[in-house]
């Protein structure tokens, strides 16, 4: 539960998937939500009914002004435009916390985004949780006990750190200067492999496997695949023809998708690349 000492009057805004998980682990958790500002009024009633708190209110509101700490939410296209539209709304934001969750945009450092709220004395922070929410049901239940990215001034990252742990979550540091590199990883690792998986299941189809019973088996291998990652590391969790050097099986895979699926003759052509390139390497 929050303590006397973070019982600041938070407002969230732009309340998506992130925004509406995070809040309501938040409110749950002690904390005062007390606006969600949107663009659209009718998206900040709805979140603000599912958050379980909060106020809902235009993005301009004068209401937004009893706020001491922002968690700005939007999608990361978004978060320039509104720092710097809702930055200019106060004179001065000396005392306050300004927060987002973007694992690509730093908060800290020279190229911060928050830097319009940063110059009028606020002190800003993001904390990026390296989980997929495909929905707000979803984060809900996998928002608790990952691990979250932060960054920031000092009493931002304080605040951060305190929402992590109420979420039971792990906290890793990251420089304002790496952010894009990590959030790169983080795509790789799953909008990749879902991508991957996509390709994988409809190659299956084309091979007469119905795709239901292809996705709950993709499903299976690929979670395997993973804790063996996990346990074992890329070089020594490789299988397959290319760690074999059985060149006869990579031709007739070839031939294969030539004739099935032409489109993936290029992907398989740059995976098979960066597997000889695992398999070779003196990294364990
Ligand atoms: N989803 C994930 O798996 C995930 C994981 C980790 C971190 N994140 C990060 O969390 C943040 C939010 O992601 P999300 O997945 O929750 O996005 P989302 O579901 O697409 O929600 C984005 C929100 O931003 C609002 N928005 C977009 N443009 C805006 C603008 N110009 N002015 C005001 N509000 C605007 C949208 O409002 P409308 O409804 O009006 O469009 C929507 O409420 C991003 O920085 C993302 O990188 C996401």
């Amino acid at each position: 539960m929050f303590s006397s000492s973070h019982t600041s009057r938070v407002a969230l805004v732009g309340p998506g998937r992130i925004g509406q998980a995070l809040g309501r682990l938040l409110v749950k958790a002690g904390a005062r939500v007390e606006w969600i500002a949107a663009r659209r009024l009718s998206a900040a009633r709805s979140a603000a009914r599912f958050i379980g708190a909060g106020h809902a209110v235009a993005l301009s509101s004068p209401e937004l002004d009893g706020a001491r700490v922002l968690l700005l939410t939007t999608s990361d296209a978004a978060l320039p435009v509104v720092a710097r539209s809702m930055a200019k709304q106060r004179p001065s934001w000396e005392g306050c916390l300004v927060l987002h969750t973007s694992g690509a945009w730093p908060a800290g450092g020279e190229s911060s985004v928050l830097r319009p709220f940063r110059r009028r004395g606020a002190s800003a922070a993001s904390l990026h949780p390296l989980q997929t929410v495909p929905n707000r049901a979803a984060g809900v239940r996998n928002l608790i006990g990952c691990f979250w990215a932060v960054e920031g001034d000092p009493r931002g990252v304080r605040l951060a750190r305190r929402w992590v742990r109420l979420l039971r979550g792990h906290t890793l540091t990251i420089a304002p200067q790496h952010k894009a590199a990590y959030h790169a990883a983080a795509v790789i690792a799953c909008a990749g492999v879902v991508t991957l998986m996509e390709s994988a299941e409809r190659l299956m189809e084309l091979s007469g496997v119905e795709r239901s019973q292809a996705r709950k088996m993709l499903a299976g291998f690929v979670a395997e695949t993973a804790v063996n990652f996990g346990r074992l590391g890329g070089r020594r969790s490789l299988t397959g023809p290319a760690v074999r050097g059985d060149w006869a099986t990579i031709r007739k895979h070839q031939a294969a998708l030539s004739s099935k699926a032409p489109d993936l003759v290029p992907l398989y052509r740059e995976l098979l690349r960066s597997m000889l390139d695992v398999a070779r390497a003196s990294r364990p």
